[in-house]
Formats: structure tokens, C-alpha cells, sequence
């Protein structure tokens, strides 16, 4: 076995990174990757340290906690640094973390995800009758990308006739690769100037949805307006391409696994066992969020220094075999947990959300799309050129039509 550690880009890894994966963690299971720009990271990849530096509150998230090359590199905060975008509990410790973190869980009680859920079946249901009679269909395209990003409009409260609008701003920055900057930039600055257009409409007159609630827990004092508009683009950033890659992946994962698929046609409750385990298998997210030790820490046998910037990988640490017994088998029945929403005080605030949707949209792809099967070969299959997602850019589908 070559003693060079594999590159964590380019084609080949895309394609498959979960070999680069397994060699990291059986060589250096916490590697100095380098990155764009002259930065460099601690990339963990053992589900231990994994687990352990995500619950550590050593560990922070605010950016201005990062070394002077990552800070420079602007890699933390891609989209630029502007407060009223950035201010968001995910760049943010204790206690300003719980602070924004509580007005915000209220959009994801038990009640109201029940209600996202009748949301959910229904844009699923529009979606599939088109998909059906598409002559090329293709399941990220007409039903991964589409179904989360309607969601989340109806989470904030956009109102119907701006939803083109968004649709087309949110796909510039979900598809832009770092290099495009004024494409970027151009979304960006429709997206600063939007949220802060609903914030205003919101304040002139109080809603009954998440942007609503912001704004009253603005009034009250609870938030800035800078948090608020921070929020709700964290809202879109976070819960989007994530979920389109779960449902993504998931298919794919189960055109790999026929039998699985068969068993799943046949009893709809052991969806929610099998998403769990492609999200195990798969993770929608490669790398957690940056953090930075606020003091000297030790990972895995290495010495990390305070402000070293530090990336999580989920995806390796899914199928790391201390962890999991043959862990690149897909056994929805193994009922493992994973770190795949991450773990500790950051904990996905839309876990519940995104599991409804995925079971929506596969449930629905199961009923109504009999004898799918990919439309190409999957060798063919494009990936996400991206060291943040794993996910599919497209899921080329065909399946029997004439039965309804
Ligand atoms: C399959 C879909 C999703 C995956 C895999 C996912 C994954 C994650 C992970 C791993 C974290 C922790 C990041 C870290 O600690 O560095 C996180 C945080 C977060 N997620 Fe998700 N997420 C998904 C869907 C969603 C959805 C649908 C929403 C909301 C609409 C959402 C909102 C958030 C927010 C607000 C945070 C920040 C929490 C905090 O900092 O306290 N996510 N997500």
C-alpha cells in the first residue's frame, strides 16, 4: 500500500471518494489537507474523533476564531462576509448560539413538520405527474432539486408569484463553483436585497411563518436584523442542496440495491430504516461545518493548535468498520446511527424536516414510477465537484410506462 496520501479532488475522487476516505483513515486518520488559496485544514476521518470533536466545546464555530491563512484564504464564508447574511447560528458559540438557535427551532416542532409533510405530498405529487410524461426524466432534476427549495419557501413565507424568482437566484448559487465570483456575488446580492424586502413587508404587517416569528422575536429584542436576515439565508443554504443530495443519493442507492428496493415496494415501512442507512452510506454532507480549537487540543494522537481550522469528514467517518461491521454494505437493517446531521450543540435543526421529505419523495418515486432503473450507465453519472457535497447532479431515469 503506497504511504502518499490520495488526492481529495479531480475526477476520480468525485466519482468515488470513498476510497480516499479509507486510506486517511487507516493512515492519517487526522491529515493536513491543503486547499485553495494557500489554506490547509485537520481533516478527521475516524467516527471516534469524529464524534468527539463535534461535542467538544472546544471546538468553535465563529470564523473570526480561524489562523490568519484560513481567514485569508476566505474560504470559511464563501458567499462574502456581510453581516446581514453571515450573522447565523452556524458561525456562532455559546451563548449566542442558543439564543438564535431557539427562535429557530420553533419552525421544526413536531406540529409544524406534520403540516411541511402535507406540503411535501402534495408539491411530490405535482412534480411525479410531470415527471411521468417527461421524455428524459430525471430524478434530481424533476424531483430532488424542485421539491426541498419549495419547502423552504413555505418555511419563510415567500409568496407565490416571487417563487420563479428564488427558484433561478437559488440555483446560481447551489451550482457556481468558488471561481465564479460575480455570478456569486450577483445572487448574493439579490438574495441581501430580498430578504431584506420580506423583513421589511414583515414588519409592516405580522405573517404567521418562520420569517414572521423572526421578526417578532426582532421587535421584542431577541434578535438583530442582520440575525434575522442571516437566518433565513442559513435556512436555504443549509436545507437545500442537502436534502436534494439525500434524496439523490438514496435512489441511486437503491437502483444499486434491487432487492432492497423490491422489499421497500413491498412494506413502505422500512423507508425510514433504509433512509437512515443511505444517509450512513452516503452523506449528503462530505465535511462538517469549519471549527477551530480555542485552546491546544489533541485529535487523534495529533496536537492541534488553538485557531487551526478543522473539517469533520461525515462521509468517512459513515464507514469507518470500528464503527460499523461491513460498513460499505447497504443493510437498512443494521439500525446504525451516523453523524450524517452532524452531532453535539450544532445538531441539524431540519433532521426531522429532511427525513420527511426524503421519505415523501421515495414512498411517492416507489408507488408511481414502476421498474426504474437507470437511463444511462453509471459510470456516466456526474457528481457535485465538491469537497463540502456528495451528491448527484443528475439521476437519469427510465421506467414502465404504460403500467399506471
Ligand atoms: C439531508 C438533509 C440535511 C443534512 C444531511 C444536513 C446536515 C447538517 C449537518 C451535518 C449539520 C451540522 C453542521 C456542523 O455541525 O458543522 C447541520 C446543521 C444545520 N442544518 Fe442541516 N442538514 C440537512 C437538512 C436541513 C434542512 C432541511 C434544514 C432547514 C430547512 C437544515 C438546517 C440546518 C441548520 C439551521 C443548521 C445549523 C444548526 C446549528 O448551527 O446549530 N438542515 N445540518
Amino acid at each position: 500500500m503506497t504511504r502518499t496520501p490520495p488526492a481529495l479532488h479531480g475526477p476520480e475522487f468525485e466519482a468515488d471518494p470513498h476510497p480516499a476516505y479509507r486510506w486517511l483513515r487507516e493512515h492519517e486518520p487526522v491529515h493536513r489537507v491543503d486547499l485553495p488559496g494557500g489554506a490547509w485544514a485537520w481533516l478527521v476521518t475516524r467516527y471516534g474523533d469524529a464524534r468527539a470533536v463535534l461535542a467538544d466545546p472546544n471546538m468553535l464555530k465563529d470564523p473570526a476564531r480561524g489562523n490568519e491563512t484560513w481567514y485569508r484564504a476566505g474560504l470559511g464564508l464563501p458567499f462574502d462576509h456581510r453581516p446581514s447574511l453571515v450573522r447565523s447560528m452556524v458561525n456562532v458559540d455559546a451563548p449566542d448560539h442558543t439564543r438564535l438557535r431557539k427562535v429557530t427551532a420553533g419552525a421544526f416542532t413536531p406540529r409544524r413538520v406534520r403540516a411541511l409533510q402535507a406540503s411535501a405530498e402534495r408539491i411530490t405529487g405535482e412534480l411525479l405527474d410531470a415527471l411521468r410524461t417527461a421524455r428524459s426524466p430525471d430524478l434530481v432534476r424533476d424531483l430532488a432539486y424542485p421539491l426541498p427549495i419549495a419547502i423552504i419557501c413555505d418555511i419563510l413565507g415567500v409568496p407565490e408569484d416571487d417563487r420563479p424568482e428564488f427558484h433561478r437566484q437559488a440555483a446560481v448559487i447551489d451550482s457556481a463553483s468558488f471561481d465564479e465570483v460575480e455570478a456569486i456575488a450577483g445572487a448574493t446580492n439579490w438574495f441581501d436585497s430580498y430578504l431584506g424586502g420580506l423583513v421589511d413587508a414583515r414588519l409592516a404587517e405580522p405573517s404567521d411563518d418562520l420569517l414572521g416569528d423572526l421578526v417578532e422575536a426582532h421587535r421584542a429584542g431577541e434578535l438583530s436584523r442582520d440575525e434575522v436576515t442571516s437566518t433565513a439565508f442559513l435556512l436555504l443554504v443549509a436545507g437545500h442542496e442537502t436534502t436534494v443530495a439525500l434524496i439523490g443519493n438514496m435512489l441511486l442507492t437503491l437502483l444499486r440495491n434491487p432487492r432492497e428496493m423490491a422489499r421497500l415496494r413491498g412494506d413502505h415501512g422500512l423507508v425510514g430504516a433504509a433512509i437512515e442507512e443511505s444517509l450512513r452510506l452516503e452523506s449528503p454532507l462530505q465535511n462538517a461545518t469549519w471549527r477551530f480549537p480555542a485552546e491546544p487540543a489533541t485529535v487523534g494522537g495529533v496536537r492541534l493548535e488553538a485557531g487551526e481550522p478543522v473539517l469533520v469528514s461525515l462521509l468517512a467517518a459513515g464507514r469507518d468498520p470500528e464503527q460499523y461491521e461491513d460498513p460499505d454494505v447497504f443493510d437498512p437493517g443494521r439500525g446504525a446511527s451516523h453523524l450524517s446531521f452532524g452531532h453535539g450543540a450544532h445538531f441539524c435543526v431540519g433532521a426531522q424536516l429532511a427525513r420527511v421529505e426524503a421519505r415523501v419523495a421515495v414512498t411517492a418515486v416507489l408507488d408511481r414510477l414502476p421498474g426504474l432503473r437507470l437511463a444511462v450507465d453509471e459510470s456516466e453519472l456526474r457528481w457535485w465537484p465538491s469537497m463540502i457535497m456528495h451528491g448527484l447532479f443528475a439521476l437519469p431515469v427510465d421506467f414502465d410506462r404504460r403500467v399506471s
